[in-house]
């Protein structure tokens, strides 16, 4: 046999396509906009920094606030550094902080303001000079959707948005992607006026979390799940997204848009594609789009939206030892606001694979507990060799993909019960990240920040995966709103409304308890 040939070319040690390698951003800068808010306090700015701890910004990476504040450079070097103090995940060190504070940057303006923009358009160029970013910037828009056309024309007008030959100019929006399929459409229309769609990036934070891309991992790098991920044998599937928390001081933008559009339309239709996709050919970014388009193609809602959905309202109880308030006396909610908090949906797919099994998805605020996992609960066995009490106990194989906390994968199946009698019981086996790793799993946003200084959109949803998951949601809006009055209340701790378990009993099933 010839030894395979190692050349500065083709080095096995060296090869580019070598996922394992570490993934170092080229010269850039990002243009913030948005910088106090919530998202650029909490994980974004903290981001960045674990970012460069890690090594994956380039030297000269530059980092320009855009706001309408009266500060200078310093003072907003000043919020980054309490916003990184505070929220970074991995320790601050002294010189890691340093190098990234001399490329922060602070332009103040507002959305409007032309002159703003092109004094923001002269510090890009000035530090293309000064620190070597190559021209190549992206610009994160951390505002409300109202704003985008606003800022895009600006960047357009001020020529940020045109980069010069040899670099790059991206965009990075984050949802909601408008309140419906309509408004999603006006919004890409004005960012694909600016931007070609391969320079957009749409966030889902879902997807740049670990257990979220483990699911393709689980599905398409073994073999003991993929033969029996079908209707032959998987009886339904739960996916959940369960919050502890209220709305908190969000009701600016929460109040009016709810749970469905605020989790179902994006991050549960996100999970349910992955679970429920082919194989892709690869898991480049034209591969996996398609085929979480052909999932999403293929739901079809319940005939009676009445009964195969739920919402409901959290009313003021007790959560973690703590009385807590109902969703209407929360800061800044509308009196007698008919926003729901919590949302579920049976949704059926129309493919070989899946026809006739339920992908039943749920979310809420207030919950029992914080824990997002997707539950594939099997089928009974269509014939048990015992008699009747042995088997009394044992309820459905499940395959249970944790996606948080306590991120890993439990399959639950029956076992003897120890002992001279015969009897089953349900056991389970469980893989969880902390255990079986050393490593620790990065923010989903230091993973999908870098991928944008990479361009590398395998994580970003593309429009037409928005527009199909509004068409999946708009049906469901449109009849809430014309069946009208209020969502169901359910208690603060609770799981949620009497009308949610009504959905699943319905159908002979229940909710998990995570
Ligand atoms: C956001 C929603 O997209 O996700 C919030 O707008 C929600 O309402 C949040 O609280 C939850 O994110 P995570 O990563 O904490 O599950």
């Amino acid at each position: 046999m010839t030894p395979a040939r190692v050349t500065a070319d083709h080095n096995p040690l060296r090869d580019p396509r070598d996922k394992r390698l570490p993934r170092i951003a080229g010269p850039c800068s990002m243009v913030m906009f948005g910088v106090t808010g919530d998202l650029a306090r909490k994980k974004l700015m903290p981001a960045v920094y674990d970012l460069a701890n890690r090594g994956l910004l380039p030297p000269g990476f530059s980092l320009v606030g855009f706001a309408r504040r009266d500060w200078e450079d310093q003072d907003f070097g000043k919020i980054v550094y309490e916003s990184v103090k505070e929220h970074a995940r991995t320790p601050f060190r002294e010189d890691v902080w340093r190098t990234l504070a001399e490329g922060i940057r602070f332009v103040p303006g507002a959305f409007d303001d032309d002159a703003a923009f092109d004094l923001l358009a002269a510090t890009v160029a000035d530090l293309e000079e000064q620190r070597g970013t190559g021209g190549n910037v992206a610009f994160y828009l951390s505002i409300p959707p109202g704003s985008f056309a606003t800022v895009c024309q600006q960047l357009e007008r001020s020529g940020l948005s045109t980069p010069s030959e040899g670099s790059w100019r991206r965009v990075v929006i984050e949802k909601p992607f408008g309140h419906d399929l309509e408004s999603a459409r006006e919004l890409n229309d004005i960012v694909g006026s600016v931007f070609p769609a391969d320079a957009v990036f749409r966030i889902d934070h879902y997807l740049g979390k670990e257990t979220v891309q483990n699911i393709l991992a689980v599905r398409f790098a073994n073999m003991m799940f993929e033969p029996v991920w079908n209707n032959r044998y998987v009886d339904h599937v739960q996916i959940t997204m369960a919050e502890d928390i209220g709305i908190g001081g969000r009701a600016g933008y929460y109040d009016g848009i709810g749970a469905a559009r605020d989790v179902i339309q994006n991050h549960l239709l996100q999970l349910m594609a992955l679970t429920a996709m082919e194989e892709p050919v690869s898991f480049d970014a034209h591969h996996l789009r398609l085929e979480k388009e052909k999932v999403l193609s293929a739901v079809r809602l319940p005939e009676d939206l009445s009964t195969g959905t739920a919402r409901g309202q959290y009313a003021a109880g007790w959560q973690g030892g703590e009385e807590v308030v109902g969703y209407l006396e929360e800061d800044g909610v509308a009196a007698g606001s008919g926003t729901e908090t919590y949302a579920a949906v049976r949704l059926d797919v129309d493919t070989r694979r899946w026809a006739g099994v339920p992908f039943y998805l749920r979310t809420g605020k207030r919950l029992g507990k914080r824990v997002t996992e997707i539950a594939v609960v099997f089928r009974r066995a269509p014939h048990l060799p015992f008699t009747d009490t042995a088997t009394e106990e044992l309820g459905q194989n499940a395959v249970v993909i944790r996606v948080q906390p306590d991120e890993g994968v439990t399959l639950r199946f029956g076992a003897k019960v120890p002992g001279a009698q015969m009897e089953v019981r349900d056991v389970s086996m469980d893989f969880g990240y902390g255990r079986s790793f050393t490593e620790s799993s990065p923010e989903a946003y230091e993973r999908l920040i870098l991928d944008v200084l990479l361009g590398e959109p395998p994580l970003f949803p593309r429009h037409e995966e928005v527009e199909l998951s509004w068409r999946i949601l708009d049906p469901i809006e449109e009849h809430w709103g014309r069946r009208g009055g209020d969502p169901d209340q359910y208690e603060a701790g609770t799981w949620g409304p009497p009308s949610a378990d009504e959905l699943m009993r319905r159908d002979g099933r229940e909710w998990r308890l995570p």
